[in-house]
């Protein structure tokens, strides 16, 4: 049957990325035979102008029901005094919520025509293509007990690590699922010298490794694989972490190549019961609302979500490749939204011309 896609554009520059988007998607079905069955609709601050809530409950039924969505961003200015329970990442964290979203996928990824433009040596970045997963619904952010209490005449704030066998389960399966598209190696990284957690963690990992004797599986401490990362990141293909240490080594593993307008994701959820995981695809970035509505957001990083969606949802990793193809290609020959210029005089491209540009590579493809 026709794979599905809920395409939710949002505020700010979400709804100018995702118009590109939708020419890609349009040019899937004219020149490759790939259909989608899309629906559009409303979430953050324009579903809340439109019904007063940031997710209408039919918009979250139809979530549940697609192949995967695909979101721009929400928030901006106008909604920053409204109350917390209808503020735009309301909507957001809905979905990531209600869909049960426990594994976050960034990759990071740097074209060669933009290994300049990385603060790391060239040779180090240039070609990178790896994938951190994060598990993203439980761990230190959400442990009981929490909160500052006071102990012999003094506060003291307190959060708790906490991972149940399960949770870390299904993250691991998602992860050597993963690494089964990609190129069979998987690093698991938690602290098991010092935290119970980690233990487990590294225990339920290596058991689930054993459903995947094809993936080649290693265990680093944390702190070893920051360092790792910033020294020598080829090294890795897909690595699975916990919530916390997840944040910070994929703040740090995005920034090694370069713009937030570049930096695609993915949240993952259980398989449904046409064996896909649940999923979201969105960029990194936000709303922007300094830039918003001037035709000067960079598109790229909402493509390459979709092509995210292409490899991991719909099984068409070739054509994901065709599209990052493209997407080198032009960059490649120097085409750049001004997101991308570091230097005076040159002359950026508008988003629908990047867009356009990235049409035209496909057609050469
Ligand atoms: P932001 O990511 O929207 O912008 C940060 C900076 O990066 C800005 O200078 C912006 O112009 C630039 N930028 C971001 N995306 C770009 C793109 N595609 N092309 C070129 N330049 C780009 O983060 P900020 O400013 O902290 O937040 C703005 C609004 O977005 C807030 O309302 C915030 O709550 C919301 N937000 C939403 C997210 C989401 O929908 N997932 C994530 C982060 C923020
Ligand atoms: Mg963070």
């Amino acid at each position: 049957s026709t794979p599905s896609l809920l395409i939710l554009p949002g505020d700010g520059i979400g709804p100018e990325v995702m118009a590109e988007v939708v020419k890609i998607i349009d040019w899937y079905g004219e020149n490759r035979g790939l259909t989608f069955d899309v629906t559009m609709d409303l979430v953050g601050g324009a579903a809340y102008d439109a019904h007063g809530v940031p997710l209408s409950d039919e918009t979250m039924a139809k979530a549940q029901e697609v192949d995967a969505v695909l979101l721009g961003a929400v928030g901006g200015p106008k909604y920053d005094t409204l109350d917390f329970s209808v503020k735009p990442e309301r909507g957001l964290l809905r979905l990531r919520k209600e869909m049960d979203l426990f594994a976050n996928l960034r990759p990071a990824q740097c074209f060669d025509a933009l290994a300049d433009f990385s603060s790391l040596k060239k040779d180090v970045v240039a070609g990178l293509d790896i994938m951190i997963v994060r598990e993203l619904t439980s761990g230190i952010y959400f442990g009981e007990p929490r909160g500052i209490i006071t102990e012999n005449n003094e506060r003291v704030g307190i959060n708790t690590q906490r991972y149940t066998e399960s949770e870390i389960e299904r993250v691991a399966r998602s992860s050597f699922e993963l690494a089964m598209r990609r190129n069979r190696k998987l690093c698991s990284m938690e602290k098991a010298n010092v935290m119970e957690s980690g233990i487990l963690w590294r225990e339920v990992v290596t058991e689930v490794g054993k459903d995947y004797p094809d993936v080649a599986l290693s265990h680093m401490y944390a702190d070893a694989g920051a360092m790792q990362l910033c020294r020598w990141p080829k090294q890795f293909d897909v690595i699975v972490t916990d919530n916390l240490f997840g944040d910070l080594l994929s703040d740090a593993a995005a920034m090694l190549t370069g713009s937030l307008g570049m930096l695609p994701s993915a949240s993952l959820g259980a398989p449904m019961a046409n064996g896909r995981p649940k999923a979201m695809y969105e960029p990194v970035h936000g709303s922007a609302p300094d830039i918003a509505g001037q035709g000067k957001a960079n598109p790229i990083a909402c493509i390459l979500s979709f092509a995210m969606a292409l490899r991991y949802s719909f099984d068409e990793g070739e054509e994901a490749t065709r599209l990052e193809k493209a997407i080198e290609k032009v960059l490649a020959d120097g085409v750049r939204t001004a997101d991308l210029l570091g230097e005076e005089g040159a002359t950026p491209v508008s988003t629908s011309e990047m867009g356009d540009k990235i049409v035209a590579a496909l057609d050469a493809s």
